[in-house]
């Protein structure tokens, strides 16, 4: 008998590797998803093919939620794998939820995102634990690496669009070139984190508000930033630029960078859409929240 798990992406808004380093940042939870499905096996077994990194993930996770108990996997994304969307998160949580399920295990998100995050220090190395987070709990959150992330209450809707720039590095290897460049240049880089700091405290403002033309202004001072790391792309800065002119509010890297998705802010649903129509060849799909 088949026991299945859910975990959704997530995009982050804001705070993109300065939370490596304990910054605050904040993220949202996207309506795509990843599922799950593992059943009883005599050792672990997968009905997919898959590399080493996702092997030795599950296998962390199954021992932390079903100990000595064994499973074959299925998995199924909607999400674009190695795009800052947290393809790896998401796994993470529907797997832990799914083998819980399978043993009658009750776990409340918190647990759930905390074993997720065994199984993202195999893919990302050092990471802060905002994507697995998000694959847990959804909705929009304000994270600082160690503590429980918080949820924000929006006081309007607002209008994205993701788009996918095609290939990316793998997270470890950009967030390794960001702590170098924190070692090599300390006070540019703290500079740059205060900066940051009060990026977020303005888009929590226009969160709160249903202010959506401050957080677009706010997410392209925010692609500045990451762009001065080395972080932007020559696509990446092209489905902005087509985005800009669409009408959008705002756009920005997201996740690690180096390649990956954009996220995008439009003033309504239907640009959101047009904005997204544009942006076809790039994957783009928009959502609202
Ligand atoms: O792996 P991605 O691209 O979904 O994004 C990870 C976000 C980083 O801040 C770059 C790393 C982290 O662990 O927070």
């Amino acid at each position: 008998m088949w026991f299945e798990g859910k975990g959704y992406g997530k995009a982050i808004l804001l705070g993109e590797h300065f939370v490596v380093h304990g910054a605050r940042g904040i993220g949202i939870g996207i309506p795509l998803k990843t599922v799950v499905r593992v059943r009883r096996a005599p050792s672990i077994a997968f009905s997919v093919q898959c590399g080493d990194l996702l092997k030795e993930a599950t296998r962390r996770i199954l021992k932390r939620v079903a100990g000595d108990v064994n499973f074959e996997v299925w998995v199924e994304s909607w999400l674009p794998a190695g795009a800052g969307v947290g393809w790896s998160a998401s796994y993470c949580v529907a797997l832990a939820r799914a083998a819980a399920k399978a043993i009658g295990k009750k776990m409340e998100n918190a647990e759930v995102a905390e074993i997720a995050f065994e199984g993202e220090k195999v893919f990302h190395g050092n990471p802060s634990g905002i994507d697995n987070a998000l694959a847990a709990h959804g909705g929009v959150l304000i994270f600082r690496k160690g503590r429980a992330p918080e949820a924000v209450a929006l006081g309007g809707k607002f209008h994205f669009v993701i788009a996918n720039s095609g290939k990316k590095r793998p997270t470890k290897e950009l967030v390794e070139m960001v702590s170098s460049f924190r070692e090599g240049k300390p006070e540019e880089y703290r500079a740059m984190e205060e900066a940051e700091d009060w990026l977020v405290e303005k888009a929590l403002e226009a969160l709160r508000k249903g202010d959506a033309e401050t957080l677009g202004k706010v997410m392209n001072n925010n692609n500045e930033l990451l762009a001065r790391l080395g972080l932007s792309t020559p696509k990446i800065e092209e489905i902005r630029r087509i985005a800009l002119e669409e009408g959008a509010l705002g756009a920005k890297i997201t996740g690690a960078g180096g390649g990956g998705c954009v996220l995008i802010l439009a003033p309504d649903a239907r640009k959101a859409k047009e904005i997204a129509g544009k942006l076809k060849e790039f994957e783009a799909f928009s959502f609202t929240l």
